[in-house]
């Protein structure tokens, strides 16, 4: 998908129109985004989310989907407004039970003004009810609501929040979430975290749950539709749910052979990048037509075409890996997405070599060797990539060479005690690949400036591939 800015000028001057008070002068409308280059306008400025809670109720037949979300969050800076992303449609909003006014602005502005202005450091509690069909809305000429016969999907990345609640959608700020969704009798609601706890009447059935640990806005999920759930718990200890579309067709048993092995590869993962940073584990199957996997929070999102070919575990080692590489260690902006991506490959790689299918060092030069320096793959920089190509073949492949190529440098030892390190120094927050860099220099002792900027930040293919280390 393609993102794109539009006109600075046309938010900069609604936001102008707003009313602010004379005594206030030191009040003003928060930025309709965080600030990320790559996004000018996901996320929003002036106020920080500690807590999602969110009450709804959705119709599979229509695709209607109406509820209240309840944000408690933080002013950062004197507000005269500030705004939400999101794009259903509301009804009412409160601020600190006081009614406020709203308007909606850009591609997926909420532009809240309070009653009054609001002071910085002020903790703030704001009520949106709402309702719409998710399905009728975009924003860019996209969207990320996927129907499926028996319901629908939200997920994807960067963005998916905009069609199911409204929020400050950047990594960025994350918060924890109870996420409640009442649902016909027969059809379930998948989220992250734990099932709190199910109940029935009147013809629905409500599903409680809840997520305890700061989650980034694009890894909530939500799937609606007919599943059959399966629970259980991983040799080491952490609780495995998992649900599958009773309509898989041909891809059930492959889906189920390779998700239900979850838990033994948390546990298989863990020995390389310490214990499992959340209170439960698992992945979801729907009957989705699209192509790709996303790490969502503590329970994965995986297309039934990842399972077209038979069993596949070396996706679920990839999004599982990104539960400490993206999840718990979440990018500071979407610029440092090698992160993520570098090391959701890298983990496939060393699950490969743990299954006798090709050692990490193999893998590392077969895709050194396989593109050729004339390849536009060698043009893009997984250090910074750009909005367009986040999600490139060189993010993942070029990304994980690097990380040979680091392992090959600072040896084995330094490697895997950056590896298991980082996201226990990061746990539950935010960090950079300037971070990393920083990071693996500490642990290693070694000056890695030329390293990064090699394989990260040139856009033409290194002259010399990731070469095998003398033993340390
Ligand atoms: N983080 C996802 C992965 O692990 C990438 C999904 C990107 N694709 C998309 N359509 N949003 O591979
Ligand atoms: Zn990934």
């Amino acid at each position: 998908m393609h993102r794109r800015l539009i006109a600075p000028g046309a938010l900069a001057a609604a936001s102008l129109l707003l009313a602010i008070p004379a005594s206030a002068a030191s009040y003003s409308p928060g930025a309709p985004g965080i600030g990320d280059p790559y996004y000018p306008y996901y996320g929003n400025g002036g106020y920080d989310v500690s807590h999602y809670d969110l009450r709804l109720k959705y119709q599979p037949a229509t695709d209607e989907l109406e509820g209240t979300a309840t944000i408690s969050a933080r002013t950062t800076q004197d507000l005269s407004s500030f705004d939400l992303d999101f794009l259903l449609d509301v009804s009412e909003v409160r601020v600190n039970g006081a009614k406020a006014a709203f308007t909606t602005s850009g591609q997926h502005e909420l532009v809240i003004t309070p009653r009054a202005p609001l002071a910085k450091g002020t903790p703030i509690t704001v009520v949106v009810r709402y309702s719409g069909v998710p399905s009728t809305k975009s924003a860019y000429g996209f969207t990320t609501w996927h129907r499926t016969p028996d319901g629908a999907v939200a997920a994807d990345e960067p963005e998916s929040a905009w069609w199911w609640f409204p929020s400050n959608d950047h990594p960025s700020d994350k918060a924890t979430y109870d996420v409640s969704v009442a649902v016909p009798d027969g059809t379930q609601a998948i989220s992250n975290g734990t099932l709190q706890s199910t109940d029935s009447k009147l013809g629905w059935t409500r599903f409680n749950w809840r997520q305890n640990k700061p989650q980034a806005t694009y890894l909530a999920t939500l799937a609606l539709g007919r599943f059959d759930i399966t629970t259980g718990r991983s040799e080491g200890g952490v609780p495995v749910v998992n649900a599958y579309s009773k309509d898989l067709g041909d891809n059930d048993g492959a889906a189920r052979a390779s998700v239900e092995r979850t838990g033994e590869i948390v546990d298989w993962l863990s020995g390389y990048f310490g214990p499992y940073p959340f209170s439960s584990a698992g992945g979801y199957v729907p009957n989705t037509t699209t192509g790709y996997a996303l790490e969502t929070q503590t329970r994965v999102y995986y297309s039934p075409k990842q399972f077209a070919n038979g069993s596949n575990t070396s996706v679920v080692v990839h999004e599982l890996a990104h539960q400490w590489y993206g999840d718990s260690v979440s990018l500071k902006g979407w610029k440092d997405i090698w992160i993520n991506e570098g090391f959701a490959r890298y983990a496939q790689w060393v699950w490969s070599e743990h299954e006798g299918e090709g050692t990490t060092q193999e893998l590392a030069d077969y895709v050194y060797a396989s593109h050729p320096a004339d390849d536009a793959f060698w043009t893009v920089k997984p250090g910074d990539p750009g909005p367009d190509d986040q999600f490139a073949a060189a993010v993942y492949d070029r990304g994980a060479v690097a990380i040979q190529a680091l392992r090959n440098e600072i040896g084995d030892k330094a490697f895997f005690a950056v590896l298991k390190g980082w996201p226990r120094q990061h746990a539950y927050g935010n960090a950079s690949v300037a971070d990393f860099q920083k990071y693996a220099e500490q642990v290693s002792g070694r000056p890695l400036a030329a390293l990064f900027d090699t394989w990260l930040f040139q856009p033409v293919k290194p002259a010399a591939p990731a070469a095998r280390a003398a033993s340390f």
